[in-house]
């Protein structure tokens, strides 16, 4: 097996099972323009350690929606190392809030290291603990929430989500097309069914005009009407 192949293999950002796979994707990603070198840093240790993190095409729109839309606060669930919470803190500007989420102590000691050295610290707040619980608790409505914790936890995500988004809002969730198996014809791993739940009642919700855009493994935006 050659080295190239080899780190393909890993749960990097880009692995090459996702739907966008192939020479189109390369194009893509080559036209990236560099990241600044706590993020580049960050996108390796991901790839060294199979941290699943949206990798930079994705994290390019997330940026841009949050700036589309004059973001200023962002709740994420699940934030493993901080690598999209910050693309966030940088979006939402100096002013601006980001919630960061994760369960393991080790991703959020890690995180934290991260965020002082991107010079962000002072825009994220981190939680350690169960992110739907925490989203539970919010009394406040934010800009933006991204979804992006255990996938048999969308469903469960999507019913919290709606009263704690302002109007015009977006609710944003990673890994919608689940390497393809959304098109499986009998699916029977739980993971893929709670996708294909979430994305079928995601569609249906009145309270949200959504798409997927099937960068990647497929992200789903749903605006707040
Ligand atoms: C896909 S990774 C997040 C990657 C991150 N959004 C990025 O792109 O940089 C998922 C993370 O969610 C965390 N997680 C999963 N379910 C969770 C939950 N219910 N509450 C808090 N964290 C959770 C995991 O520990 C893991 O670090």
């Amino acid at each position: 097996m050659t080295q190239s192949k080899k780190k393909d293999d890993r749960a990097s950002s880009r692995h090459y099972n996702f739907t966008t796979a192939g020479p189109v994707d390369d194009y893509l990603y080559s036209m990236l323009p560099k990241r600044d070198e706590v993020l580049a840093e960050m996108e390796e240790y991901a790839t060294q350690h199979n941290i699943p993190i949206v990798g930079p095409a994705v994290a390019r729109v997330l940026q841009q929606l949050a700036l589309l839309i004059n973001a200023r606060t962002v709740f994420e669930l699940g934030s493993a190392i901080g690598y999209s919470t910050i693309w966030w803190a940088q979006a939402v500007g100096e002013k601006g809030r980001v919630i960061y989420t994760d369960g393991d102590s080790k991703n959020v000691e890690r995180a934290r290291g991260y965020f002082a050295r991107a010079g962000v610290s002072n825009r994220i707040a981190l939680h350690k603990g169960d992110a739907l619980e925490f989203l539970s608790e919010q009394k406040q409505e934010f800009d933006i929430i991204f979804n992006d914790v255990d996938k048999e936890d969308y469903p469960r995500v999507l019913r919290l989500v709606a009263p704690r988004l302002r109007k015009g809002g977006l609710f944003i969730t990673d890994n919608v097309l689940w390497s393809g198996r959304v098109a499986e014809k009998n699916p029977s791993e739980a993971t893929t069914k709670a996708i294909l739940e979430f994305n079928r009642r995601l569609y249906e919700a009145k309270e949200f005009y959504t798409t997927i855009s099937p960068i990647r493994d497929g992200l789903a935006i749903a605006l707040k009407k």
